[in-house]
Parts: C-alpha cells; structure tokens; sequence
C-alpha cells in the first residue's frame, strides 16, 4: 500500500481540465519532483491532494483511506502538510510566532485547557515551539538567534526555511513543498535543494513531493520525477530519462513563452 496514492485525478474549472486524470503513488521516505510548464497544473494537484480544491472525478488516498473529500485541516491532521508557492509568513510576527502557527491543528489540548491546564498548555507550545527551532537551526544555525525578529525583517531564503519547518512542526508523514525556490538566485537554490535535502537525513520515513518549473533544479534530489504538462501527466522517470524525453521538451519547448 503507497503512503499517497491518487486514482484518475482531475479537476475542471470552466470547462478546462486543470488535472486531468492523473495517477500517481509515493512511499514513505521518497522524495519525489513535481514538474512541469506554467500553468500545467501543479499547484492545483497539490491543492486537491490537501483538500484545498475538490477533485471533479477521481480519488486520493492516504495509507490506502480515502482523504478525497476531507477538508485541509482534516488532511493536515492526517500527516500531510504543506508550503505554498508565494510566501504565507505573518510579517509583523516573530519568527518562533509563525513556526507555531504551523501547529495549530495538531494541538493536544482545548480551550478549556488554556484556562484550567495552563503548565501544561504552555509544557505543549513550548515542545512545539523547540521543534520547529530545531528544524530552524539544522537547516542555519543563526536562525536561532533571530528567533524573536519579525518574519519581515528575515531575509528571502530564511522566510522560506522557516515555511518548510513550520510545515515539519507537525511531525508530517508527506511533505508538500510548492516551489521552495521561488524568487531564489542560483546560490540560493542549490542550498535550498540541499536543505530539502538535509529533511531526509533527519526524518528518514517522510515522504516529500517537490513541485518546481524549472527542470534543471530537479538534478539535484528527487529520486523520480513527475511531469504535468496541461493537466495531464505526461512523463514520471529518474532525471536523465525525464530530460530527453520527447513529449517532455516538447512541452518545455511549447510552454517557453509563459
Ligand atoms: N481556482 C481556479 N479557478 C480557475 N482556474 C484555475 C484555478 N486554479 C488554477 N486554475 C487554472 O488551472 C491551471 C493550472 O494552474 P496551476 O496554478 O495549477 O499551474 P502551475 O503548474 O502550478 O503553474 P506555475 O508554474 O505558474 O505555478 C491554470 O490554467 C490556472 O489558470
Ligand atoms: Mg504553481
């Protein structure tokens, strides 16, 4: 049985298919890439897988139950979390504020905690709190020190550090990262792929799908590649396949101009 497994997937927006038909499977511990042209439907595959979007036909099943109709926070519960392709950072929170707003669904306790339990209330965002620090500080440990800064005043690689340990604060089973590398130079990129890299040496079970346009990114981690182009999927092999294979430059070809 796949840790995520989704059937036929598709979804229509006025009479497109924005994901069509797909089939796809990850294991635990894989590290996958999502690629393919603007617009060839990677956001929106993520979206339907944690629950964002509802799918028009076809299934998603997480250790072969199936999430299709579950609403994302319910997705998120079930150990899927996730990144997004423009920053989701609170700019005038700390640091450490916006790791724990990453863990507000996978609270152990209620409101009615908050007022009767405080030791324990403040013992749980404390763990939570040191989880995302440590995840923070492995990936650079001067983060830690900023740990009080506002997001805003972060620079762009470390705000996206901090989305990707947020999403880890909730100990995930797959990890969605909707283009880690957005807005990042070529520098920045490879020590982005190296830090997405660093996940698995530390999590080894975690499944991680990577979702990225630009294909020359994808040599540096996945161990499959995934190519959507139009909504369909068109190619899924190792790099060296996926680069030469025809439909795949085709459709890089055609889609250049976006
Ligand atoms: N909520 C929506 N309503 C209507 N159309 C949508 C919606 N969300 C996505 N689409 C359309 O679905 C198609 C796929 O969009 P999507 O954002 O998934 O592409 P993408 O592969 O992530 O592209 P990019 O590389 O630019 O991020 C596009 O034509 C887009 O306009
Ligand atoms: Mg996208």
């Amino acid at each position: 049985m796949s840790l995520l497994e989704t059937k036929g997937l598709s979804i229509n927006f006025g009479g497109i298919w924005a994901v069509d038909d797909v089939d796809f499977s990850i294991e635990p511990g894989q590290v996958f890439g999502l690629i393919g042209p603007n617009g060839s439907g990677k956001t929106t595959f993520l979206n339907i897988v944690s629950g964002i979007y509802k799918a028009t036909k076809g299934k998603v099943f997480l250790n072969g139950e199936d999430i299709t109709d579950l609403r994302p926070f319910e997705v998120f519960q079930k150990g899927i979390s996730r990144t997004y392709q423009s920053s989701r950072l609170c700019w005038d929170l700390s640091v450490v504020d916006n790791l724990l707003i990453g863990s507000y669904t996978s609270q152990s306790y209620g409101f009615l905690d908050t007022i009767f339990r405080r030791n324990y209330v403040n013992h749980e965002i404390e763990k939570l709190a040191q989880h995302g620090l440590d995840m923070l500080s492995y990936f650079n440990p001067h983060l830690l020190d900023k740990r009080y800064e506002l997001a805003k005043n972060i620079p762009h690689i470390d705000r996206r550090r901090i989305e990707i340990s947020r999403a880890m604060v909730s100990h995930p089973k797959l990890l969605l990262l909707d283009e880690p590398t957005a807005g990042l130079n070529d520098e920045e990129t490879m020590t982005m792929m190296r830090d997405i890299g660093k996940i698995k040496e530390k999590m080894q079970d975690i499944a991680i799908i990577i979702i990225e346009h630009d294909m020359k990114v994808m040599e540096h981690v996945p161990e499959k590649i995934i190519v959507l182009n139009a909504g369909a999927k068109i190619a899924e092999g190792v790099f060296d396949e996926i680069i030469h294979d025809p439909e795949v430059i085709a459709a890089y070809i055609g889609g250049q101009e976006s």
